[in-house]
């Protein structure tokens, strides 16, 4: 994998000058210069998404430019090295497979001389048997009751991912129930805690390194709180029908308690965190669906991965997203992109992709270690339609920023009660379209002449409002139409991010698979806390650190 700037490419410079014509063209008129524009700028994917990228101010040439850009950036040949296993996190020294997990068809993929598949196969097999024990009952508390809760304990990849997945997925869910845990806020483990019988749950602590402050604090809660309702107190062997370990640091596990022998999935260096949900950091969604569903998410993905990996790039769909992200971002100078799923049970993939992308094409430093003279990666933000409309729309329609969005839909629901999904099908469509095309001052001096108030202080208002009700349009939107979320499809839809994510980072220059930002958060955090549980006052910080120290600590005294 080569490091090349793409500011320096060739196709950068000539996207450059394409821009200076682009930025003066309206979506409207791309629409009106191509009326077959749906046909050119929409692909499906094995009949079962179909994604519309025309209200994008883009054209053939922006097209071919970016791809120009991303074979000058060479991402066929990144995109080979990830798949093949090769040590492509160089700064940590390891692979990037999460597409491993999904190798449906088991070609091997070596890794310091070694296939992964068969471990990978093995955990596969025994979190497969796990579950159907836990879900047929044959897994019993220390009472010989049957498992009735889980609880998650995990944070960021190790919460996100199977959080987001069994809430798009609960029309597919058994009779678990399930809760998660991730924030270090006692209060999210106390509401938990207060709901559930020890005796009927079990606790599977998420997390890959197993020494995550916010994790470990919430396990060491649960695992106190379960001593203390158990009748024989701290006794291990109770612990070992309510307690699973998800980690790559079996000795960690095994002081905490856990036998990583009988009670833990193992995870790999080689998964990252915001990709692991494919792991056995997905147990809680394999033990919320049944291992069946969990294999046709992994399918879907695959699905995706040989696309990914097979099609040319012009007709590649996680590419063709990552460029035109790249367009508005590097080109337009977008700050943000909005993610609107038109499906209330996906209410977390935005904060899922949030810290996906985030997390990976936040940096500042490319590949050869040097400052970054271009935009990375996007903000990502949004919330399920249609509650957005009736919050942040407004600025989208009328604001002074472009904000390229996703909207994300199925056609056919789960719940068809009465006309509830045509209606939120039409508040899609009619987003999409007003956002694309906007509504002129002629549009709207005819909606006054064609309605009857004709009082002239009537008019006056109408006469003065007009302005005001101008939405210039032109904002970009990709339209993403699934025929159903299933686990299939909503694999499918995780890997096209993920590779979109991949590919930018690719042309970014950076290194998407670290996170070196959020661990100095993570160190300080540690060193503070020692800080707070000293009574003096402190002045070993900033002023401003040292002031907010010293009152928490004069306002908590007792
Ligand atoms: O937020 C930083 C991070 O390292 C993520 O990348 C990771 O998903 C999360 O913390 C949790 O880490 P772990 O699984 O090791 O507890």
């Amino acid at each position: 994998m080569k490091n090349i700037n793409p500011s320096h490419t060739k196709a950068w410079k000539s996207l450059k000058r394409h821009f200076n014509q682009m930025k003066k063209i309206h979506i409207i008129d791309l629409f009106r210069q191509d009326t077959d524009r749906f046909k050119h700028f929409s692909k499906t994917f094995n009949n079962e998404i179909l994604i519309d990228y025309s209200k994008n101010l883009i054209t053939h040439k922006t097209m071919n430019k970016l791809i120009k850009l991303a074979k000058e950036c060479e991402l066929n040949e990144a995109i080979s090295a990830m798949f093949r296993g090769e040590k492509i996190n160089r700064i940590e020294n390891k692979s990037v497979l999460h597409v491993a997990l999904r190798n449906r068809q088991n070609i091997p993929i070596v890794v310091d001389k070694q296939d992964v598949m068969p471990q990978i196969n093995k955990v596969l097999e025994n979190m497969k048997k796990f579950c159907q024990d836990v879900i047929q009952g044959k897994w019993k508390g220390y009472t010989n009751k049957n498992i009735t809760d889980i609880v998650s304990i995990g944070i960021g990849g190790s919460h996100l991912g199977p959080y987001m997945v069994t809430e798009t997925l609960i029309p597919y869910k058994n009779h678990l129930n399930i809760h998660f845990i991730s924030n270090i806020d006692g209060t999210h483990i106390f509401e938990t805690l207060n709901r559930i019988n020890p005796e009927t749950t079990l606790f599977i602590i998420a997390s890959k390194t197993f020494t995550t402050q916010e994790t470990m604090t919430n396990a060491c809660s649960a695992r106190n709180w379960f001593f203390s309702k158990t009748t024989t107190n701290r006794n291990l062997k109770h612990i070992s029908k309510h307690f699973i370990a998800l980690s790559a640091n079996s000795e960690a596990v095994k002081k905490f308690g856990i036998n990583p022998i009988t009670n833990m999935f193992e995870l790999w260096d080689w998964v990252g965190g915001r990709f692991s949900l494919w792991s056995s950091i997905g147990l809680p969604i394999m033990l919320s669906l049944g291992s069946d569903n969990f294999e046709l998410l992994l399918n879907g993905a695959y699905a995706m991965d040989l696309h990914f990996q097979n099609t040319p790039l012009n007709e590649n769909l996680p590419v063709i997203l990552a460029l035109i992200g790249i367009w508005y971002n590097n080109f337009f100078l977008t700050e943000t992109e909005a993610i609107f799923p038109y499906d209330q049970y996906m209410h977390r993939f935005p904060a899922y992709l949030q810290q996906s992308n985030m997390e990976s094409n936040g940096k500042s430093i490319d590949r050869n270690g040097h400052p970054i003279n271009y935009q990375t990666g996007s903000i990502i933000w949004g919330e399920p339609g249609t509650n957005g409309q009736h919050s942040f729309y407004q600025l989208l329609h009328q604001g002074t920023k472009m904000i390229p969005c996703d909207f994300i839909a199925p056609t056919i629901s789960h719940h068809p009660i009465h006309d509830h999904h045509e209606k939120l099908i039409a508040n899609f469509l009619a987003q999409t379209k007003v956002l694309a095309f906007g509504k002129n001052i002629s549009e709207i001096q005819q909606e006054y002449e064609t309605t009857n108030s004709k009082t002239p202080y009537e008019e006056n208002i109408n006469f003065n409002s007009a302005p005001f009700k101008i939405l210039p349009g032109n904002n970009p939107s990709n339209s993403i139409l699934i025929k159903k979320i299933t686990p299939y499809t909503l694999g499918a839809l995780i890997a096209l991010y993920e590779h979109k994510i991949f590919t930018q980072g690719i042309i970014f220059n950076i290194y998407s698979f670290d996170q070196w930002g959020v661990e100095l958060g993570k160190k300080l955090a540690d060193s503070i806390y020692l800080k707070l549980q000293h009574t003096n006052n402190i002045s070993y910080y900033d002023s401003s650190t040292n002031g907010l120290i010293n009152r928490y600590k004069f306002w908590t005294r007792p």
